[in-house]
């Protein structure tokens, strides 16, 4: 009944109308979008009840750990076989993977099915920047090249090409502060913050703070921050709000920072 394969360049208006109806989009306001990307990286794969995408999965790498990024039905074709074929396609058997999963009993199922497990949860916040400290560090702008080990360490392999890419996208901006790291995109009424890490616990936090500290007209800031990390009573304290909750998964091994890293919540 459903077929699954490598999403074309002429499948991605039907994929990008099931992304925009799960609001995947809000953090895109122009093209290239991530999904622009995800195409791009040939990692893209679409679901058809006939002619039409009805449904989507995707990955990035980050060298041999693959980040399972989306994975999305439309509600009028879920549990229906779908999601669980587009991801037996996705991930590669045996090697290390990651993914946030929604609160869908579904997608937690289909993914400890796959061989993850749920480490802990991954906190969306926003909230205003005018009652952050300011720790008198610097956030340095530099170009992607520089946080490209730094990023490496914290989020557990090496993406170049993807990080160049977001780099470049226009509004966004990489920061360094010795050995943290922080990348900022504006969106006129907010930032988004992510990814962003560091060698350290203190210096991912200050990074982060220092990143956001600099940014501070813009007003709003939204970023993900996973439960060990100790930014997160810092920033509720600061007035932040939860806006949203996932449950970040990994098939073992600790391949992330979960005290210093921030991953953007798209890109991984
Ligand atoms: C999550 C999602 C992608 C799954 O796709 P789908 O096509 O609906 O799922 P499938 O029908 O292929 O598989 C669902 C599986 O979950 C199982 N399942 C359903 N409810 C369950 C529950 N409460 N507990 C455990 N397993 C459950 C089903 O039995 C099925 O497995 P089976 O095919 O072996 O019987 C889809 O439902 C979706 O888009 N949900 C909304 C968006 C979302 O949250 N996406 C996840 C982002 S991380």
């Amino acid at each position: 009944m459903y077929t699954v394969r490598q999403a074309a360049p002429q499948d991605l208006a039907g994929v990008r109308a099931v992304a925009r109806r799960f609001g995947n989009l809000a953090q895109w306001p122009r093209r290239p979008d991530y999904l622009d990307r995800e195409l791009a990286n040939g990692r893209l794969l679409a679901g058809f009840a006939g002619a039409e995408p009805v449904g989507f999965g995707a990955t990035f790498l980050r060298g041999g750990l693959t980040h399972l990024a989306d994975l999305f039905v439309l509600p009028e074709h879920q549990s229906a076989g779908l999601g669980r074929a587009l991801l037996a396609r996705l991930l590669p058997a045996d090697a290390p993977r990651v993914t946030f999963a929604s609160s869908d009993p579904r997608a937690v199922a289909l993914y400890i099915r796959q061989g993850m497990r749920p480490v802990c949860p991954l906190l969306y916040l926003r909230g205003p920047l005018a009652a952050l400290p300011d720790r008198g560090i610097d956030a340095v702008p530099v170009a992607a090249g520089e946080v490209a080990a730094l990023d490496t360490d914290a989020a557990g392999g090496r993406r170049d090409a993807d990080l160049a890419w977001y780099a470049a996208l226009p509004g966004v901006s990489v920061h360094r502060t010795g050995d943290g790291y922080a990348v900022v995109r504006s969106l006129g009424d907010r930032v988004l913050l992510g990814p962003a890490g560091g060698q350290t616990t203190r210096a991912c936090a200050d990074a982060v703070l220092a990143a956001l500290v600099r940014h501070r007209s813009v007003g709003t800031a939204a970023l993900s921050v996973l439960g060990p990390n100790p930014l997160l009573p810092l920033l509720l304290e600061a007035g932040f709000t939860i806006a949203d909750m996932d449950v970040f998964l990994s098939s073992g091994g600790d391949p992330i920072a979960l005290d210093r890293y921030l991953p953007h919540p798209d890109l991984g």
